[in-house]
């Protein structure tokens, strides 16, 4: 088995989707390795230290492969040369590239989507989006504490005292709790709201104040897999309220939100903006999913009423060494976890397979993108 390390394409990616550590794990399953070259230069990984490892590196590394591994998907075009049937293993982003994954079909390439990996504990090691949210949350704090005009920690001084900032977490998953104890860390006044209730512990132990709603009842928020389902009108609204009083008293807002396969929750409007102190610093994480604060923009800081707004369209490319080692281990595990030693390549299980597979035969085979 012939497994393809391809270098990202994509505007800004600077990940890479294997690293010398993985590349010997392959090898020692008995898998040759091809690296494109200049696979891993933007992730500090020379060509020289993937062949150190005993990768073959070369401008056609995908010729005859039968796996091919990304970060993101990549071009069909591109993969013309793999074995007939080979797998894409990547962040396929079904819902937004749909066009490229009816090529990837119409290839007879069998696509795997890694961002539906099922939330089950066995798979928590092959998930790319806990390992790269980990890593954005931690990121949003650190350039958050970048653009902000004061400091984080309150200090007592021989000039006076400087007062600790407050900082707001909306969205308690991956990269909420991340963000959370990366500003705690800074010396943050930290608060934090969610939409499942389960996650008021998870705010509390780690050290923060949970801002909830507690009026509405009998709205738990989660939905399958652990993910947050949309609430009704009334949860909505009640939520909306709270957190606007709230808001205006912060000085830096973290916003995480998202939900599946669906735009961004609009979680913070202009009026609100408006309402905060001049100088408080809003990162939006969800920017590259439409958002959600009114007005913000990718790549860019957005001033608004004196508030600076700011989000990546890829956070965890800002963090390339870190985020590309992460990945790539998850990569591994995943296929390293099914590899059939008598086939000499890995057969995935129903459960995880039919979560993950989205073309095969020459269709699109995801109940997810076909439901
Ligand atoms: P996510 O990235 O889909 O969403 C981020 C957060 O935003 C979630 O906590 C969600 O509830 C929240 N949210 C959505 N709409 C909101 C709104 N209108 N207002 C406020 N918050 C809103 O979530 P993520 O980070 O992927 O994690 C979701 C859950 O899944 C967590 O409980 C996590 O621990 C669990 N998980 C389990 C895994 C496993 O067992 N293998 C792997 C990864 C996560």
């Amino acid at each position: 088995m012939k497994i393809a390390v391809v270098k990202e394409r994509a505007e800004g990616e600077t990940r890479v989707a294997a690293t010398p550590e993985t590349v010997k794990k392959f090898k020692a399953l008995g898998a040759e390795v091809a690296v494109e070259s200049g696979a891993g230069a933007s992730a500090s990984i020379a060509d020289a230290d993937y062949a150190a490892v005993g990768a073959e590196v070369s401008a056609d590394a995908v010729r005859g492969a039968g796996i091919v591994l990304g970060v993101q998907g990549p071009d069909p075009a591109a993969l013309a040369a793999a074995a007939p049937g080979a797998w894409v293993v990547a962040g396929l982003d079904p819902f937004g590239q749909r066009g490229r994954i009816d090529a990837y079909a119409a290839a007879g390439l069998e696509a795997l989507a890694m961002e539906f990996m099922p939330r089950i504990t066995r798979a928590q090691s092959m998930d790319i989006l806990s390992s790269q949210s980990n890593l954005s949350g931690y990121k949003a704090v650190i350039e958050a504490a970048n653009l902000y005009g004061r400091a984080f920690p309150m200090m007592m001084t021989a000039a006076g005292t400087i007062s600790a900032a407050k900082a707001f977490v909306m969205g308690v998953g991956v990269a909420g709790l991340q963000a959370i104890a990366t500003a705690r860390r800074l010396g943050a006044q930290v608060s934090a709201t969610d939409v499942r209730s389960a996650t008021k512990e998870q705010i509390v132990s780690l050290g923060a104040k949970p801002i909830f709603v507690e009026s509405v009842a009998g709205i738990e928020g989660e939905g399958a897999g652990g993910y947050a389902t949309e609430m009704s009108e009334e949860y909505q609204k009640a939520q909306a309220e709270l957190v606007s009083g709230h808001i205006a008293k912060q000085d830096i807002v973290i916003t995480t939100a998202l939900i599946p396969g669906r735009a961004a929750p609009r979680l913070i409007s202009d009026a609100q903006i408006a309402s905060m102190k001049a100088g408080s610093v809003i990162f939006d994480l969800a920017v590259a999913q439409g958002g959600n604060v009114e007005g913000s923009k990718a790549d860019e800081v957005v001033v608004r009423h004196g508030v600076k707004i700011f989000g990546y369209s890829n956070t965890p490319a800002t963090l390339p060494a870190d985020a590309s080692a992460l990945f790539a281990r998850n990569l591994y595990n995943f296929l390293s976890a099914f590899w059939d030693k008598e086939q000499g390549q890995p057969v995935l299980d129903a459960e995880i397979g039919e979560a993950v597979r989205l073309t095969q035969g020459g269709k699109v085979v995801s109940p997810r993108l076909l439901g």
